[in-house]
């Protein structure tokens, strides 16, 4: 039976991750951080057959002993400061769990078990202010938070580490990518709960910053199937996953408000406090180099995307009511 190691487990991608490779027939390990109250809510479901061992990226020897516990043919490390305006309050924690966590992490499957395969969590804000339109594996960098510079820094450590000692690291380049479980703070599951909550008058009105930006938006399910084909390759390599199509926040915030039968005019009030300091304008990734080599294809698309999260919100805010 294989087995994997997932950092970030608790977290959106972790928690579908898990479920995949569960499918699959892996023990599948997640690493927690310690808390005083436990944050397994995505989790539930899969619980009993998932096994825990307690880390945290600001630690090394958690993460070796982590390793050493659960002795992973594979690890995923999901696990970061993942919130974009975040970043600008409080960048150093930012870059200690962002970039100079994967470090750690990578260190530590260097000393305990170099042959275990490395899947690093990299990002398309790391492309922030474009230089060309679509994004693909070769498009330079040039990040516009603090998040992205240290996505930049995982990312090149990642591949540093496969230049350097020839370990099985690859790092997905991922566009967007949401689902029903996702964090209340992103902007897509910020409008599906607020659209929700309009909708069976528990809110009056919905607060957001930029409507004109434009996102490469995924289903977080489909996602995750690339980061395990990436790891079942010979070799390991870079792969932009993306959907190829990118839309506006505003076009989310109609669809989503059009599912419940409602006019976002009468809703939507602009917040300056939600405007970033510095802004990703237009992200739209080509994953031709997923489909072609990976044999991936996202399924869901974006009107399903946002029509799943609405009906989810409502269907449990409904539930939450009774
Ligand atoms: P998420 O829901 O915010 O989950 C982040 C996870 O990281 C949580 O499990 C969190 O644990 C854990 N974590 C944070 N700091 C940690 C630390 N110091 N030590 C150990 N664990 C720590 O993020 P996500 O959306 O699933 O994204 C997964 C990864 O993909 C992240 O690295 C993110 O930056 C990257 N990414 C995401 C997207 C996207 O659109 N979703 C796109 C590109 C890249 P707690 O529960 O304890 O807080
Ligand atoms: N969060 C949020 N809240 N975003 C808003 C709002 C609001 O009220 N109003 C407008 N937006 C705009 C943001 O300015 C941004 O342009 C866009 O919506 C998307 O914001 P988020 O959903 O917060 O995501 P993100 O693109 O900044 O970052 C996500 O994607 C990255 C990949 O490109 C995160 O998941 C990152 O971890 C991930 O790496």
């Amino acid at each position: 039976m294989a087995k994997a190691l997932i950092t970030g487990i608790t977290g959106q991608d972790g928690s579908y991750l898990a479920e995949l490779l569960l499918e699959k027939g892996y023990e599948v390990w997640g690493m927690v951080r310690r808390a005083s109250t436990e944050s397994y809510e995505r989790l539930e479901h899969l619980r009993d057959r998932l096994n825990f061992v307690q880390g945290d990226l600001l630690d090394q020897p958690s993460l070796t002993a982590a390793l050493q516990a659960a002795e992973p043919d594979e690890v995923y490390n999901l696990a970061a400061q993942s919130f974009v305006p975040t970043s600008w309050s409080q960048p150093v924690l930012t870059a200690e769990f962002t970039a100079v966590g994967v470090t750690r992490l990578l260190e530590a499957i260097r000393q305990v078990n170099p042959a275990i395969r490395v899947y690093q969590a990299s990002s398309s804000e790391m492309y922030g202010q474009v230089r060309e339109t679509p994004q693909t594996e070769l498009t330079p960098l040039y990040p516009r938070s603090p998040y992205g510079v240290a996505k930049c820094y995982g990312h090149y450590i990642t591949v540093n580490y496969r230049e350097s000692y020839g370990m099985h690291c690859s790092s997905g380049i991922l566009f967007n990518h949401e689902s029903p479980r996702r964090g209340l703070e992103f902007v897509t599951r910020k409008v599906t709960d607020g659209v929700a909550r309009i909708k069976l008058g528990l809110a009056h009105e919905l607060r957001l910053g930029n409507l004109d930006a434009k996102r490469d938006w995924g289903f977080a399910g489909d996602y995750v199937k690339a980061m395990w084909l990436m790891l079942q390759q010979d070799e390991p390599d870079d792969y932009v996953v993306a959907t190829g199509e990118t839309h506006t926040v505003e076009r989310l915030v109609n669809l989503a408000f059009a599912r419940v039968g409602l006019d976002p005019k009468d809703y939507v009030v602009l917040d300056e406090r939600f405007v970033r300091p510095a802004e990703v304008d237009l992200l739209v990734g080509d994953p031709a180099k997923a489909k072609s080599i990976l044999g991936w294809e996202p399924e869901v698309d974006f009107e399903g995307l946002v029509n799943m999260m609405v009906d989810a919100d409502v269907e449990r805010l409904e539930a939450a009511k009774r």
